[in-house]
C-alpha cells in the first residue's frame, strides 16, 4: 500500500507506484484544478507541493506531479490548490484577483500553489524571491505584471498582518494563507511515516526524479515494476570525507544547488545550478539521473566531467568506479551494465589555487536545455598551468571531456595566445551536427566563444579580450 495525506485526506492504495502522481489526483480522486498542461515540466499546470518531515518539521517543495511517480508521494503531504482552498480566497488567491493576474486561468492554480509553497518555505520573504519561485509556472494570456504584482501584494498582507510570536506556520494559518488543517499535518505525517514501508522493488527500470523518463516513455513506465530510488537514504546525501566530495546518486539538484558545502568550494554555484531547469524540475531532478541519461547537454554532468569525477557503481554486493570521462563509449551507450546503479559520485575538493567556471548558452537564459556548455577546472602557480580539466556539452554524441586540450594547455603559461591556440585543439577534438540548436557550424563557433570566455573571467590580468578575436 501506498500511505500519504492529499490535502486534508489520508490516502492507502494499492495503485501502481508507477502511475503518474497527476492522473492519481485528476483522474481517481477528480480533483481538477490541479492541470494537465503539456505534460513534460515545462508549464507548471500540474504543480503540487510535496511536504515531507525532515528534522522534525515539515518541508514544502513545489514540483510537477505530471512527472512524478504516485509511489514517491508515500509519507508526504501532497498539497493541490482544493487543499488551499478556505471558505473565502488566500491572500494568495485573492491579489492574483485584484491585480488581474489570471485571464484563462488554466496556468493560475500552479501560480497560487508555487506561490503559497514560497510563503510555506519562507519566512524571510521579499518579492525577488517570491517571483523567482514561480520560474517554472508559465502563463501564456495574461502576462506577468499582474501575477508580480500579486506576489508582492501577498507579501504586505503577510508582513502587516503577522504577530510577532515567531511561529511562521500559525502566522499562515491566522491570515488565511493556507487552512488550519495543515496545523496538525506533521502529527500525521509522523504517523504515516512510522508505518511506511519502502514501495521499493526489484526491476530493471531505476526510477530516480523522473524528469527524463517520465518524459520520454510514461505510458510504458505505468504499471511496470519501477525501482523508485528517490526516496532510498542510502543514496542521499552531500559530504566530505577526507579530501573527497561524496554525492549520493539520489541528491536532487536543487540539494546540489543549495549546498552549503559546494558553495564554499565554488563561489558562483549557485548562479550555475540557476539555469539547470525551473524550481519544482530541480526539487525532483537527481544527478544520478543525469549522468545515466547520457545526455550530450547534461548541464551537471558537464560540471563533473570538469572536476574530473569518478562514478560509483554497485550491482548487489559487488562494487566499482570508473572516471566518469571514461563512462561514456558513444550515443547513450554507457559503460554499465543493466543492473548497476550509480551509487555515488565522487570528486576532490578543489585545492586552494584551483578556479573553476561554467559556462550555458541556450535559447533563452532560463529553463531552458543548453545548445553547447562547457566547464572549465584549473589551478595554477605564478600564470602557469598546473592542473586543467575542460568539458564541452552539444558538439559530440557524448558528454565530451576535451582530452587533447587539457593536455596542451598543462604546464603552459597562460596568455592570449596560448589560449587561441587552445581553442583551435578542442575545435578539433568536437563533432557537432546540425539541429534544432543550431548548426554544427554554429556550435563551433559557440564552444570557441565559451572557451574564450572561461579564461577571461578567470585570469583577465593574463588573457586579452580584445586581442582574442
Ligand atoms: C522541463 C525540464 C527541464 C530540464 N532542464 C534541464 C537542464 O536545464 N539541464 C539538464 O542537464 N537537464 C535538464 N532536464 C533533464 C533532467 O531533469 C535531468 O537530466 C535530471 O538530472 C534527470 O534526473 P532524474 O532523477 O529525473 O532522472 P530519471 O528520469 O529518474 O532517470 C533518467 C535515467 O537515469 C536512470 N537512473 C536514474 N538514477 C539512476 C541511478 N542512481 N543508477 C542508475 N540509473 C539511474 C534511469 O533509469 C533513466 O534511464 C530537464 C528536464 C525537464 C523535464
Ligand atoms: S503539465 Fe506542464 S509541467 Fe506538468
Ligand atoms: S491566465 Fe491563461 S495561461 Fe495564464
Amino acid at each position: 500500500m501506498i500511505n500519504f495525506i492529499l490535502n486534508d485526506l489520508n490516502i492507502s492504495t494499492d495503485l501502481p507506484p508507477t502511475i503518474v502522481l497527476l492522473d492519481f489526483i485528476r483522474k481517481e480522486k477528480m480533483l481538477t484544478g490541479t492541470k494537465e498542461g503539456c505534460r513534460e515540466g515545462d508549464c507548471g499546470a500540474c504543480t503540487v507541493l510535496l511536504g515531507e518531515l525532515v528534522k522534525g518539521t515539515v518541508k514544502y517543495k513545489s514540483v510537477n506531479s505530471c512527472l512524478m511517480p504516485l509511489g514517491d508521494a508515500s509519507g508526504k503531504h501532497v498539497v493541490t490548490v482544493e487543499g488551499i482552498n478556505q471558505k473565502e480566497l488566500s491572500p494568495v488567491q485573492a491579489t492574483m484577483v485584484d491585480e488581474g493576474g489570471t485571464q484563462c486561468g488554466f496556468c493560475t492554480p500552479g501560480f497560487v500553489v508555487s506561490m503559497t509553497g514560497y510563503f510555506l518555505n519562507c519566512s524571510n520573504l521579499n518579492t525577488d524571491d517570491a517571483i523567482e519561485s514561480l520560474g517554472g509556472n508559465i502563463c501564456r494570456c495574461t502576462g506577468y505584471g499582474g501575477i508580480k504584482r500579486a506576489a508582492s501584494d501577498s507579501i504586505s498582507i503577510f508582513e502587516n498582518g503577522k504577530s510577532d510570536n515567531g511561529n511562521h506556520l500559525e502566522n499562515l494559518i491566522s491570515l488565511k494563507f493556507i487552512p488550519d488543517y495543515f496545523r496538525g499535518i506533521k502529527k500525521r505525517l509522523e504517523k504515516i511515516s512510522t508505518n511506511h514501508k519502502s514501495v521499493e522493488k526489484k526491476s530493471n527500470v531505476i526510477i530516480s526524479g523522473g524528469t527524463d523518463l517520465y518524459v520520454q516513455r510514461w505510458e510504458s513506465l505505468v504499471g511496470s515494476k519501477g525501482n523508485l530510488i528517490s526516496q532510498n537514504k542510502k543514496l542521499s546525501g552531500i559530504s566530505r570525507i577526507g579530501k573527497q566530495i561524496n554525492i549520493g546518486s539520489a541528491a536532487t539538484i536543487e540539494e546540489i544547488k543549495t549546498s552549503k558545502l559546494l558553495q564554499k568550494y565554488f563561489p558562483k554555484w549557485n548562479n550555475y545550478l540557476d539555469l539547470f531547469g525551473s524550481l519544482p524540475i530541480r526539487n525532483r531532478a537527481t544527478i544520478g539521473g543525469n549522468i545515466v541519461n547520457a545526455s550530450p547537454i547534461g548541464d551537471m554532468v558537464n560540471i563533473l566531467l570538469a572536476l574530473n569525477s569518478t562514478v560509483h557503481l554497485k550491482d548487489g554486493k559487488k562494487k566499482r568506479s570508473i572516471l566518469l570521462k571514461n563512462f561514456y563509449k558513444g550515443y547513450k551507450s554507457l559503460d554499465k551494465k543493466k543492473n548497476e546503479i550509480v551509487d555515488k559520485i565522487t570528486f576532490l575538493t578543489p585545492s586552494k589555487n584551483s578556479l573553476f567556471n561554467f559556462e550555458k548558452i541556450s535559447k533563452r537564459t532560463y529553463l531552458d536545455i543548453a545548445s553547447v556548455n562547457s566547464s572549465v577546472y584549473a589551478e595554477s602557480k605564478s600564470g602557469k598551468i598546473s592542473n586543467i580539466h575542460i568539458s564541452a556539452g552539444g558538439v559530440a554524441p557524448i558528454p565530451l571531456y576535451l582530452n587533447n586540450t587539457c593536455n596542451y594547455l598543462k604546464n603552459k603559461t597562460i596568455d592570449t595566445e596560448t589560449i587561441r591556440n587552445a581553442a583551435e585543439i578542442s575545435l578539433k577534438e568536437i563533432s557537432p551536427i546540425s539541429d534544432a540548436r543550431g548548426s554544427a557550424e554554429y556550435k563551433s563557433l559557440l564552444l570557441r566563444q565559451l572557451f574564450y570566455a572561461h579564461f577571461i573571467k578567470l585570469f583577465p590580468q593574463l588573457v586579452d579580450p580584445e586581442k582574442l578575436l
